[in-house]
């Protein structure tokens, strides 16, 4: 690629079935709304936006149709993975995806590209049994690795974190139920794989194993706190959002964290 490709990485916006839905304080609907001013204004044109999954709180179906009016006049395409409070079948009926060759009658998997550079979607989203954890099932490790086969530059999104933060609690609950396994496929393809991105811990982090990067994203509406020891859930005061602004280049990957108020 000699042109830079940049796009914005988003996650959790956790919608409701109305406008007027709350959650911690924060009214997701007017939380997303201050985040399409802000890209309104950037001095850029994002190549596109992907959102990591937790488009709605609770799979409200009224919620996809929200956010899916909300972003009818965005001239940018936007892509969604789904999250453990989504669907992927109300994400797959509601919500466009410009351009994605889908992989999956079932999941919620698809390809697209920028250039000759791929980008490609995973399901993680197990049984409500397994929730918040998530996996990666039979059909969709199978499609991972037939993607890799391809052997092209590839940068993959997923709505849950594979591997440990170091913090307690999330480490035990929020985390693929087999992330190292996942891992390990990831890095018998390192040299192809740009990065890993993904959401549900709802603060940006990032990860160098192996030589596999993961990154994620802070929630468009309300932050977790993850620290070490951390026995519990914490939250910290609503009133800012997070997205990440990526550049990809042949040699370099840049990630930039920004916030915005609500
Ligand atoms: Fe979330
Ligand atoms: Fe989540």
């Amino acid at each position: 690629m000699n042109t830079p490709i940049r796009f914005i990485h988003i996650s959790d916006t956790h919608f409701g079935p109305d406008k007027d839905f709350v959650q911690r304080s924060v009214n997701s609907y007017n939380a997303f709304s201050s985040f399409l001013k802000e890209v309104k204004h950037l001095p850029f044109k994002p190549d596109f936006i992907i959102h990591t999954g937790d488009v709605t709180a609770d799979c409200f179906e009224e919620g996809y149709k929200l956010i899916a009016s909300v972003i009818e006049d965005l001239k940018i395409p936007m892509y969604f993975a789904t999250g453990n409070h989504d669907t992927s079948a109300l994400i797959k009926k509601y919500l466009p995806m410009t351009g994605a060759e889908v992989v999956s009658s079932q999941l919620n998997s698809y390809r697209f590209s920028v250039g000759d550079h791929r980008f490609f979607t995973i399901d993680g989203r197990g049984s409500d049994e397994i929730d918040p954890h998530g996996v990666i099932s039979e059909e969709q490790m199978e499609l991972l690795k037939k993607e890799l086969k391809t052997g092209k530059q590839i940068t993959l999104f997923i709505h849950y974190p594979a591997l440990g933060l170091d913090s307690t609690w999330f480490d035990k609950n929020m985390l693929l139920t087999n992330g190292e396994e996942f891992h390990q496929v990831l890095v018998a393809h390192k040299d192809q794989i740009c990065g890993v991105f993904f959401g549900h811990i709802h603060r940006s982090s990032q990860t160098l194993q192996d030589g596999i990067l993961y990154a994620s994203a802070g929630s468009i509406a309300g932050q977790f706190i993850l620290l070490p020891d951390q026995k519990e859930p914490l939250f910290e005061p609503a009133g800012q959002g997070f997205f990440n602004i990526v550049t990809l280049t042949d040699s370099s990957l840049i990630i930039k964290e920004y916030s915005f108020n609500h």
